[in-house]
């Protein structure tokens, strides 16, 4: 159900959730210093309580409500990436609320980048808690369709048109001494981290730990996270899907295909993407939808080289990927 800015402030602020576009996926949105209306999130998604939410704030200015401490290393990756696909891990104020925290001792920040999620933050002037607006483990969705396809179409949703990251944030966890992580790959890269916070922690030297002792469990760590429902297969090369392939069709399984670049192509339902990281990432979980939709009996999936550019896209596609790649 399509809802306007307006409508979508004041359930906000009556404690209801709204689906709301967000330039990396869609969020489900609720007060995040209302405990009622965050477990409304939990519920609605079928996701386990110990999985904490991301708060998005509107400006820099308020990471001081939630954080306890701001380190400098914060401060510039804040400075140098929001509004944008950023999530910063810092450790949180004690008032913050558990539910929010999900047993942390830390807090998710993150200023987000679409135009009608800042003018909601203003609007409302509420600091909202958004996961991914899809069930626990399932496709994060990417336009207004994608989550009332996922959690009814009774469920309000703010329509933004299509995602334009369409990947989640990258997640950096940052210590009070600084020292940095990176738990879940983005579009903001490994290489854009360092470059703003300085050394890696992978690079430091042997004295000193890799995490600091506050650093939480890495994010999506759950089995089949990010899945379609189609048991999805991926594949080193083309070759080996388009072989394949066959082998399925002769044993009277239907497969569909998502391959990356030019080149010949499998005798099943493909979507061809351009070999560009961005594009990819853009496309990645619309695609997906759209071939789980075809209800075939197996995805063939082409993986794109395994470099660093592809760091996000390959993370994702592991996940989603119901067996280790061919
Ligand atoms: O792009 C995004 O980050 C999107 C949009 C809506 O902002 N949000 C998103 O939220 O991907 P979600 O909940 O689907 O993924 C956030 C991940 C979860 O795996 C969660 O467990 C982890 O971040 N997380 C959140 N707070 C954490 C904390 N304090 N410590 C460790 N992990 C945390
Ligand atoms: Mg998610």
């Amino acid at each position: 159900m399509r809802i306007s800015l307006e409508d979508a402030a004041v359930r906000l602020q009556q404690g209801e959730v709204v689906a709301i576009p967000t330039e990396t996926v869609y969020g489900l949105a609720a007060d995040a210093s209302n405990d009622l209306a965050l477990a409304k999130i939990f519920s609605t998604k079928q996701r386990p309580a110990d999985h904490p939410l991301i708060v998005h704030i509107s400006d820099l200015s308020q990471v001081s409500n939630w954080a306890s401490v701001f380190p400098d290393t914060a401060h510039k990756l804040a400075k140098a990436f929001w509004p944008g696909p950023l999530t910063l891990i810092l450790p949180a104020k004690d008032h913050v609320s558990k539910v929010l925290r999900g047993g942390e001792t830390t807090i998710a920040l993150r200023v987000p980048k679409h135009p009608m999620a800042l003018a909601l933050l203003n609007l409302s002037q509420l600091s909202l808690a958004a996961p991914s607006a899809n069930l626990f483990t399932q496709l994060s969705p990417t336009t207004a369709a994608h989550v009332e396809a996922g959690l009814g179409a009774n469920m309000p949703v703010l329509d933004g048109g299509a995602c334009q990251v369409g990947i989640e944030s990258s997640i950096v966890s940052v210590a009070a001494d600084g020292s940095w992580l990176l738990l879940r790959p983005g579009m903001i890269s490994a290489a854009d981290i360092s470059r703003v916070a300085g050394q890696s922690p992978q690079t430091a030297g042997p004295s000193k730990p890799l995490a600091a002792p506050a650093i939480p469990k890495a994010p999506g760590q759950h089995a089949l996270h990010y899945s379609p429902r189609t048991p999805l297969l991926l594949f080193k090369d083309r070759a080996s899907l388009i072989l394949a392939c066959e082998n399925f069709q002769q044993t009277d399984l239907r497969c569909a295909a998502l391959v990356i670049g030019v080149g010949e192509k499998p005798n099943c339902p493909t979507t061809v993407l351009n070999n560009v990281p961005t594009e990819v990432a853009e496309q990645l979980y619309g695609v997906l939808h759209d071939l789980d939709a075809l209800k075939v009996d197996r995805l063939l999936v082409e993986l794109p080289a395994a470099t660093a550019a592809w760091a996000a896209v390959l993370d994702r596609l592991t996940r989603a990927g119901h067996t280790k790649p061919r």
